[in-house]
């Protein structure tokens, strides 16, 4: 969603900036703009469309003179993305440029209220009230201006604000929506996420809501909204530069891809001491534990679908009920949660407002919050109680790979490890587990070995419009992030479908030569998955079937099969999703879609 960036120093602004904007571009926006500081007064230039238009505009910067300024990219909210409705905004007295992140929402009353003081806007923004509350409240100090200014706004925001009256001095605030500063010598920044920063300093401040920063190539003071000045930590990113570029490969999706034993063994090894799962982060006693009578997950789009995964295997191995719920759907149905529910999160960005809020509303009924989390020192990251960080690494594209399959690694280490102390797993299935989970990278290398034909599969079926999966079981939640992944990067439509479903409905829409993707990796329901595999084949359809190596049940029925490698059957989802991911790549490819930035989508999406 919508970038910020902003920086104050004795280098040029605007180069810098625009560096910035493009290391944002992942997270999706439709429009960009700058605004810097001259010795002259403001400059600014905006641009609809992709960031070569503004960089075109600018030539890379160098038509904006000063030494501070202000970046956007902007996903629209309100107004569709034009030039005049891109980031950032001028007050009517031309004092002020902003560029905001989130959701105004009163700013229909606020814009009244300015109208009737003869206030006027140009643009169908909510970004604009604020930018003219700045003029209005200005008595020569920016930063009581925004204090005040911050005070007069309902929902979620992130500003980045450069006033024409005060050089060198660039501020910013954060209200439900994220701000990262980055310290550096002589110079200081903010941004959006890390991402932005890395390339020019490891220092970083975390913002809490409610925080302003003031920043200066001196120093950077940080406010509560009371105006009292806050002591805050300098963390280190680990983070390098590398890590966020495409280091020779086409796209971040398929280098993500790739990248996934690595960010496995990063998550699982250092986990497992001595053959036993050690989760510092996991802080409820023996007692906490044996009280807790539920756990919930929550999560959005394909965090939600680990989450499915987590359900079947916590469900199974901890014998405790296990509800998995959409983030958007738990905050408005007054869910039954207390003290003795066990609330799951499960985020990348860790960024996500449904999530934040269905964190806070159980929260808040007392649920004890554990979260599984990728970006280090993010909103769910600092209000949960306990963490398990992914170790993935950035995640660039916009369609999770690496951020997928650690995430489920984690659910499966965390269902073995509560399974143990709550004393429900024999030794000897309790170390098998373990060896098996310390396997899981290398099964990943192999599910992409032996699956060479997955371009040319992708071939076969892509000029396919509708593309069914179906599964059961734990192959039911691997279909649902398989059938996301091909819709969201081929723009194909697909469907996941229990298999068991099928025909209380949806067979209807089975015909000849329709796909049908049939994941048949839970054993124990491989007959079932068979007469569900003949009942599809029966009607016409062409069946890719997704297998275990060595099973030949299916693999006679199916038209083309994929290679899965064997593991524990509760471990199967990590290895199982992998060519799924490759064969939406290539799909996507055949098809000629931007695969790294699907149109439409955001990376963190930061507003409900
Ligand atoms: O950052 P999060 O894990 O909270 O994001 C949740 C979803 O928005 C995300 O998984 C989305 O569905 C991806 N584009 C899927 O590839």
């Amino acid at each position: 969603m919508c970038g910020i960036v902003g920086f104050t120093g004795s280098q040029k602004a605007a180069p810098l900036l625009l560096d910035g904007l493009k290391k944002l571009e992942y997270r999706g926006y439709d429009s960009a703009g700058i605004a810097t500081l001259g010795e002259d007064g403001i400059h600014m230039e905006k641009a609809a469309g992709k960031i070569k238009n503004l960089d075109g505009k600018i030539q890379g910067g160098e038509t904006l003179p000063g030494l501070s300024g202000v970046g956007h990219t902007r996903w629209a909210t309100h107004g569709a993305p034009t030039d005049v409705n891109a980031h950032p905004h001028l007050s009517n007295d031309g004092k002020f440029a902003l560029v905001h992140n989130g959701i105004v929402e009163n700013y229909v009353a606020l814009r009244e209220e300015l109208m009737a003081k003869g206030f006027q806007f140009k643009s169908e923004t909510d970004t604009e009230v604020v930018v003219n509350l700045l003029e209005l409240y200005y008595d020569g100090d920016m930063k009581d201006a925004v204090l005040k200014t911050v005070a007069r706004l309902e929902g979620a925001y992130a500003l980045g604000v450069l006033c024409r009256e005060e050089r060198g001095r660039v501020i910013t605030a954060r209200q439900a929506a994220p701000i990262i500063l980055g310290v550096g010598k002589g110079e200081n920044y903010f941004a959006s996420d890390v991402t932005a920063l890395v390339a020019h300093t490891k220092d970083v401040i975390y913002l809490d809501d409610g925080e302003i920063a003031d920043l200066t190539p001196d120093g950077i003071t940080i406010y509560d909204t009371s105006g009292k000045v806050l002591e805050k930590t300098v963390e280190r990113v680990t983070w390098d530069v590398a890590a966020a570029e495409k280091g020779g490969y086409e796209h971040f999706m398929l280098k993500e891809i790739m990248e996934q034993p690595a960010a496995l063994r990063s998550t699982i090894e250092p986990r497992i001491q001595n053959g036993e799962i050690v989760l510092d982060q996991f802080s409820l006693t023996d007692a906490d534990l044996k009280k807790i009578n539920k756990i919930m997950i929550t999560a959005c789009g394909s965090a939600f679908y680990a989450g499915s995964v987590g359900k079947y295997v916590i469900e199974e191995l901890c014998r405790i009920p296990v509800e998995a719920d959409l983030a958007s759907e738990l905050r408005y149905r007054n869910p039954l949660v207390d003290e003795h529910t066990l609330l799951v999160v499960v985020s990348q960005s860790g960024e996500t407002a449904d999530t934040i809020a269905a964190m806070k509303e159980c929260k808040a009924r007392g649920a004890r919050v554990l979260a599984i989390v990728n970006v280090v020192g993010s909103t769910i990251a600092r209000l949960a109680d306990d963490v398990i960080y992914t170790w993935a690494g950035p995640e660039i594209a916009v369609a999770t790979t690496k951020g997928y399959t650690t995430q489920v690694a984690v659910m499966d280490m965390l269902a073995v490890y509560m399974a143990r102390r709550l004393g429900r797993l024999e030794d000897a299935v309790y170390h098998q587990m373990v060896e098996e989970l310390l396997r899981l990278p290398e099964l990943v290398q192999r599910s992409i070995e032996i699956n060479p034909a997955l371009q040319s599969l992708a071939e076969k079926y892509h000029s396919h419009n509708d593309i069914f999966f179906i599964g059961r079981n734990l192959d039911y939640a691997a279909c649902l992030e398989g059938s996301l992944k091909l819709k969201e990067i081929s723009y194909l439509h697909s469907e996941a479908y229990a298999a068991g479903e099928l025909k209380h409905g949806t067979i209807a829409l089975i015909e000849r030569d329709r796909p049908v993707i049939a994941l048949a990796c839970c054993e124990v329901l491989l007959d079932k998955m068979l007469s569900n595999i003949q009942e599809v084949k029966a009607r016409g359809a062409e069946v890719l079937a997704v297998v275990l190596e060595g099973e030949e049940k299916i693999v006679h029925e199916a038209d083309d099969v994929i290679l899965i490698p064997k593991t524990h059957p509760l471990l199967n989802s990590v290895a199982e999703v992998v060519p799924l991911q490759l064969f939406a790549y290539y799909m996507a490819k055949s098809n000629g879609c931007d695969i790294d930035k699907p149109k439409n989508l955001a990376k963190s999406v930061t507003v409900e």
